[in-house]
């Protein structure tokens, strides 16, 4: 009873128009910009992608370079930042931090830009993507009680990504192609999907004009949760409980089970009721990744059993649910040596290409206005207040 549309969980409403991202959940299609996911996976880069979803074409030559640079000569941070990093707890969760250091960068580069200006609304988006991989890796180095690296410029933003986690100064990192290939594969996957609940979040807090590091800010926050970009986390950690082929069956029953709490994690979608195009990518990739790093992952058995044995199952069936795109992302991520705990902090890195490309968008909407939903209202009807003695 109300006045308004009940909708929970927003499943049936659009909160915006945008021209960045097309999703058809029923075919299992998703396009960037009007270029399908599948040909920008193979051929793209994530820069360039990060670039098309910005401005909404590909760029040119002159016009990559030139990104790319930008890029490169905004990964530095703040000195200061180490005083903010020194202040978490050795085990603080890489998210906790990311979200803390994320939030401060709004006091260090918030005040001296103009957000009328379109020049200085996209310079804060290219900060944010150009910093967001060197905060990840501080907060993992931070934690692991190594020092900090700096960010190389000269390099592709993979590989100054991959330098900067794991370098020392006296063993340079021999990067494996195959590796880097598919770090970069898993950002372009990653860097949108219209208005998940992080992106939503982004745009509700960049509807009251907060300013944009605190949006992105606000995004990780959003992502962190097990089931949105959590999950890739929770995949890993339910392949290792299962642990072996022979226990999926059991798992299975148990997922199907309401009273048992548990979900098959990495499988399920609010808006694909076919497919994930990003899983069947993955999946792939992931093949290819242990075959030629030699990696030899009981961990794949296990992911492929399960698969297997949900989709013939009548419950997974009606319900549509298919291996979403956290499903074999995992594995590609233990594959390269990213420790649990930073699984969604590289799907954040990836992420903020979609969420600054949002939060542009957002600025230049003739309808641009503060997001407010309402609710249906159940509490009590208006009733006197009675004094504490008498209650
Ligand atoms: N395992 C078992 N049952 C499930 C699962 C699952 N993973 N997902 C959905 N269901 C059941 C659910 O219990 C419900 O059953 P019934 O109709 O009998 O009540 C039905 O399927 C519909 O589920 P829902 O919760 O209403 O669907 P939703 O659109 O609200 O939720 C979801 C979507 C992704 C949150 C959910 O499928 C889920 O929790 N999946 C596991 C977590 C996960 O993998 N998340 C990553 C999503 S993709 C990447 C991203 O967004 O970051």
């Amino acid at each position: 009873t109300g006045l308004f549309t009940y909708d929970s969980g927003f499943a049936a409403t659009a909160s915006c128009k945008s021209a960045i991202t097309y999703i058809d959940g029923d075919e299992g299609v998703l396009l960037y910009r009007g270029y399908p996911i599948e040909q920008l996976a193979d051929q793209s880069s994530f820069v360039e992608v990060a670039y098309l979803l910005m401005h909404g074409e590909l760029p040119s030559k002159d016009e990559l370079a030139d990104f790319d640079h930008k890029i490169a000569h905004h990964t530095m941070m703040h000195e200061a930042f180490k005083n903010f990093l020194g202040g978490f707890r050795h085990d603080a969760h890489p998210m906790a931090m990311l979200v803390g250091m994320l939030g401060s960068m709004a006091s260090f580069y918030h005040n001296d830009l103009d957000y009328d200006d379109p020049d200085e609304r996209r310079l804060a988006a290219i900060r944010l993507i150009a910093k967001v991989p060197t905060i990840a890796a501080a907060c993992y180095r931070y934690s692991v009680g190594w020092p900090l690296r700096y960010p190389r410029n000269n390099v592709e933003y993979v590989e100054r990504f991959l330098r900067m986690m794991y370098e020392v100064p006296s063993e340079p990192l021999v990067l494996n192609p195959v590796a880097a290939k598919a770090l970069d594969l898993l950002f372009i996957l990653h860097a949108d999907h219209e208005q998940n609940a992080s992106t939503s979040t982004v745009r509700l807090v960049g509807s009251t004009g907060a300013n944009p590091y605190v949006c992105v800010a606000s995004g990780v926050a959003a992502l962190w949760g097990p089931a949105h970009g959590g999950a890739n986390e929770a995949v890993l950690k339910m392949l290792d409980e299962i642990g072996d082929a022979k226990n999926v069956q059991s798992a299975v029953d148990r997922a199907k089970d309401k009273e048992s709490g548990f979900r098959l994690m990495g499988f399920g979608h609010r808006v694909y009721k076919n497919f994930d195009p990003r899983a069947k990518i993955i999946r792939e990739m992931c093949h290819k990744v242990l075959d030629e790093l030699g990696v030899d992952d009981p961990l794949l058995e296990v992911a492929m059993r399960l698969e297997e044995v949900a989709l013939k199952d009548d419950y997974f069936v009606e319900r549509k649910l298919y291996p979403n795109v956290d499903f074999y992302s995992g594995i590609i991520y233990k594959a390269l040596k990213i420790p649990t705990d930073m699984f969604t902090v590289m799907f954040a890195i990836a992420r903020t290409a979609g969420w600054v490309a949002h939060w542009l968008e957002q600025q230049t909407d003739p309808e641009f206005r503060i997001g407010r939903p309402r609710q249906i209202y159940t509490g009590a009807r208006t009733r006197d207040y009675v004094g504490i003695d008498r209650r």
